[in-house]
């Protein structure tokens, strides 16, 4: 079958390791099932794993990505749920040692089918298009985990949302709109402020900008260039909310006096749970909110997509479709 994979790794050229090309038809164990992929989207999580973060070197050659929307065996509309946890795990799946995102240690959604366990299969909404409903279980679950239940915002909470471009930040941007909070949101770029405010942001800032006030939470997923700022932006008592380090995870400055003397919870938030991504499905249809696709390529055009990705130059989701 078609399949985009990584071959090798590369810190400083990651698009070096990507092919496009055949790869052999993947065979279901029992208690899984065979997905036949017609929109997957693509999440930073790819690029690291071209540059060799998060995927070992025996794994490869590995298919990427984490999402997908398709149909299942018997024809149904579906979507997967990307955190594979140990068969004998209960409770709260992200929390499992030894779970797994697809694409690290089992084969990943841009292909033309995948396989994962019939418990990851999740019926897809009629109101989602395949497209808005591969962004879900990688970067809007995320968003919705960071926001809602590590977060525990609630209406009329004030949030900053940092890098406004991404697709967990513009995920961030509309889910708390649609949850009743105030969204400030911050980008390097000021086509990108603009979009924010259209997608809505109340109020965006150039990236390190002093805010007017001092926000209930700060969702980061930038990382170093961000973080002092994050700190900063908080009330007492307030919190951060980190999912990613897109620009690195070594700080120049841990800020930790703030953090103490104001009293600060640095909160981690990782994937989410079959749970929340049902919660997110109900949020959506009920909100009318949708995920912003910044554009849809067919699978042969994904190193299209990951340049892009690679350059940030995208403001929300690209999707590759079959
Ligand atoms: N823990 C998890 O479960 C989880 C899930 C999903 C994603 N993540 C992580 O979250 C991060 C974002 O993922 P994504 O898929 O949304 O990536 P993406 O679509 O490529 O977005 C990248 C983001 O980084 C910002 N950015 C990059 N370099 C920056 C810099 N030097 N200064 C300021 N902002 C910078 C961009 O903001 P502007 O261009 O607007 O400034 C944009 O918001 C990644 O690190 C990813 O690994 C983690």
């Amino acid at each position: 079958m078609f399949a985009v994979y990584a071959e090798s790794f590369s810190s400083d050229d990651p698009l070096s390791g990507l092919v496009l090309g055949e790869r052999p038809d993947p065979e279901a164990p029992d208690g899984w099932a065979t997905i036949e992929v017609k929109a997957a989207a693509l999440n930073h999580h790819d690029l690291w794993s071209l540059r060799g973060v998060g995927l070992k070197e025996e794994a490869l050659p590995m298919i990427l990505g984490c999402d997908a929307a398709g149909y299942d065996e018997d024809g149904n509309e579906v979507l997967v749920h990307a955190v594979i946890s140990h068969p004998d795990w209960t409770g709260d799946e992200t929390l499992d040692p030894r779970r797994s995102l697809l694409s690290e240690r089992h084969q990943g959604t841009f292909a033309d089918r995948v396989v994962v366990p019939r418990g990851n299969v999740i019926p897809k909404p009629s109101s989602l298009s395949f497209e808005e409903a591969a962004c879900l279980p990688t970067a809007w679950l995320t968003a919705y985990r960071m926001l809602f239940s590590q977060g525990g915002l609630k209406a009329g909470d004030t949030v900053l949302v940092q890098g406004a471009g991404g697709g967990v930040a513009t995920a961030l941007i509309t889910l708390g709109r649609a949850g009743g909070l105030r969204v400030l949101a911050t980008s390097r770029d000021e086509t990108k402020r603009k979009r924010a405010l259209e997608i809505g942001a109340h109020d965006v800032f150039e990236a390190g900008e002093r805010l007017p006030l001092k926000v209930d939470a700060v969702m980061e997923t930038v990382g170093r260039a961000t973080w002092s700022h994050s700190v900063r932006a908080l009330r007492p008592g307030g919190a951060i909310v980190v999912s990613g380090t897109t620009s690195g995870p070594r700080l120049d400055d841990a800020e930790l006096t703030r953090i103490f003397f104001l009293q600060l919870r640095v909160i981690g938030s990782t994937m989410g749970t079959r749970t929340e991504l049902a919660g997110l499905v109900n949020l959506l249809d009920a909100s009318g909110a949708r995920p912003l696709v910044d554009r849809a390529l067919p699978m042969e055009k994904a190193t299209e997509g990951f340049a892009a990705m690679a350059d940030g130059e995208l403001f929300g989701k690209i999707v590759f479709t079959r």
